[in-house]
């Protein structure tokens, strides 16, 4: 039997060793963003296994989606640091699960929702716009993302609603009648992106008629410029899921701020950007953590964040990030709350064996908040990584066709395989759609569970 005292040592040892040790990170000093980056993206990659023998190079375990993600998290990191460890592992993981030029894997693609493909599009986009080497005689960066656009536009739904995507592609997925703020939002972005980098009309037509549809649904609210999470073709998207999520705002903001820039200073997206960012920073770096610390306020407070969830604050970061750059008058709004994240962030990530693994509360500074994940490292790497921008006044805006982008075009990337679509659809029942909800659970690829139920059920 153990005495009262003995108790007593040990939670004394374990409460100390818990203290004082952190990534240690000084945001004036470029060498030590470098190694704080260098510590969240070792952790976060201890995570993956994709590149071993008899894995699945790309696959995160019980994820599809993060896996996109995560890539673009590290093309980032070495975009703002230069550190290219990981680049390696990076394009291994970006081929392989390219599909047919599409991100719509034939492993996966049963199971996916339009917001889980658009990650994968958002990272090949931020390849193209930084230059990530390309290896020669393979697909390039830039056409994948134009995959992704070319399999999503189809998509289209004009049948409810006046438009919009759905959330699900497949009409048996729990999610399919539910129009959301993450895929119109993700497509929106997507499509300013390519609009900006090839000047193609099409392409920024998209992102008007996409931001338009938007704001005729409470997925976009530009009197109040609230974002909400969801809405139903059932209600013919009058209703509204009201989760408040940093990624939301995140992905209509830096769009908007890519579409200013490429209309050379618009006044719509000006109002959007101010509109937007105005909003984000009211309700996600909240005035009782001192106003420029970021918080996923929906489920942090209850310390119920599901997975996916944390991710968004990573997301949020480095989207705010580029919004400075392609809209430089942000700049001095955005820069010290990247900064003040960053710097809460390091002192979060005190946990586990190396006293390094980040939990998710950045405004908790005195202590770890006991939890540790691949996501939590991979948003402390995203808005570490974000901090460079402070030591690069110039030449750090992403890329286009006309100032350097390399990455080759090919407009007509991913179409042509309509034939796995067709054999789908195939009437509803309620025994198909309680089946699919088992499946999608086993699966898990996407983010079907009810994220109601993730954030209040407990
Ligand atoms: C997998 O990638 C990691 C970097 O994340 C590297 O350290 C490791 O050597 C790679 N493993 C193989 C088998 O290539
Ligand atoms: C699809 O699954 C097979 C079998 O597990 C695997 O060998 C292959 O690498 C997977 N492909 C992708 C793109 O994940
Ligand atoms: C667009 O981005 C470039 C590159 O950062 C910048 O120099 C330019 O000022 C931006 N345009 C506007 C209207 O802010
Ligand atoms: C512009 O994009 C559209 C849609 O992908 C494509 O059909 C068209 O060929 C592109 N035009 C050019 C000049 O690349």
């Amino acid at each position: 039997m153990i005495s009262l005292d003995w108790l007593y040592a040990i939670l004394l040892t374990v409460f100390f060793a818990s203290q004082g040790v952190a990534i240690q990170l000084d945001v004036n000093d470029e060498k030590s963003i470098k190694d704080a980056a260098s510590t969240a993206a070792y952790n976060m990659m201890s995570y993956y296994h994709g590149n071993e023998s008899g894995q699945v190079p790309g696959k995160l375990p019980d994820t599809w989606w993060e896996g996109g993600a995560m890539f673009m998290t590290l093309i980032q990191y070495w975009f703002w640091t230069g550190d290219a460890s990981y680049n390696e592992v990076t394009t291994q993981g970006m081929l392989w699960q390219k599909g047919h030029d599409d991100y719509f894997p034939a492993n996966y693609s049963n199971y996916l929702g339009n917001d889980d493909q658009v990650f994968w599009g958002l990272a090949a986009m931020t390849a193209a716009e930084v230059n990530f080497p390309e290896p020669s005689g393979e697909s390039s960066w830039l056409s994948l993302a134009q995959g992704v656009f070319n399999t999503q536009v189809p998509r289209w739904d004009t049948s409810s609603c006046n438009g919009g995507l759905r959330w699900q592609i497949w009409p048996y997925q729990a999610g399919y009648t539910t129009k959301n703020a993450i895929s119109n939002g993700g497509l929106f972005q997507l499509a300013a992106r390519l609009g900006r980098y090839t000047k193609n009309q099409t392409y920024i037509d998209w992102a008007e008629k996409v931001w338009d549809w938007s704001a005729t649904t409470p997925l976009l609210k530009t009197a109040e410029w609230n974002i909400a999470d969801t809405t139903t073709t059932e209600a013919n998207c009058k209703d509204h899921g009201d989760l408040q999520w940093t990624y939301n705002y995140g992905t209509y903001l830096s769009g908007a701020a890519y579409m200013y820039n490429l209309t050379d200073g618009n006044e719509k997206w000006k109002k959007a950007i101010d509109g937007l960012l105005g909003t984000t920073v009211a309700k996600f770096f909240p005035d009782k953590y001192g106003g420029d610390i970021m918080s996923e306020v929906s489920c942090e407070p209850n310390m119920m964040c599901d997975r996916n969830q944390d991710c968004f604050k990573g997301f949020l970061s480095s989207w705010l990030t580029f919004t400075t750059t392609v809209a430089p008058y942000t700049r001095d709004q955005i820069l010290p709350k990247i900064l003040a994240s960053a710097q809460a962030a390091a002192k979060q990530c005190s946990g586990g064996d190396s006293k390094t693994d980040c939990g998710r509360r950045w405004y908790q500074q005195d202590k770890w908040d006991g939890t540790k994940s691949l996501e939590s490292d991979m948003s402390a790497l995203s808005v570490f990584s974000s901090t460079m921008i402070a030591h690069k006044k110039e030449h750090h805006a992403p890329l286009t066709a006309e100032t350097g982008g390399t990455s080759k075009s090919n407009p007509s990337a991913g179409s042509g395989h309509e034939e796995q679509r067709q054999n789908m659809p195939k009437p509803i029942t309620t025994g198909d759609r309680a089946g699919a909800s088992i499946v999608t659970f086993i699966f898990a690829c996407g983010w079907v569970t009810s994220v109601s139920w993730m954030v209040y059920g407990g």
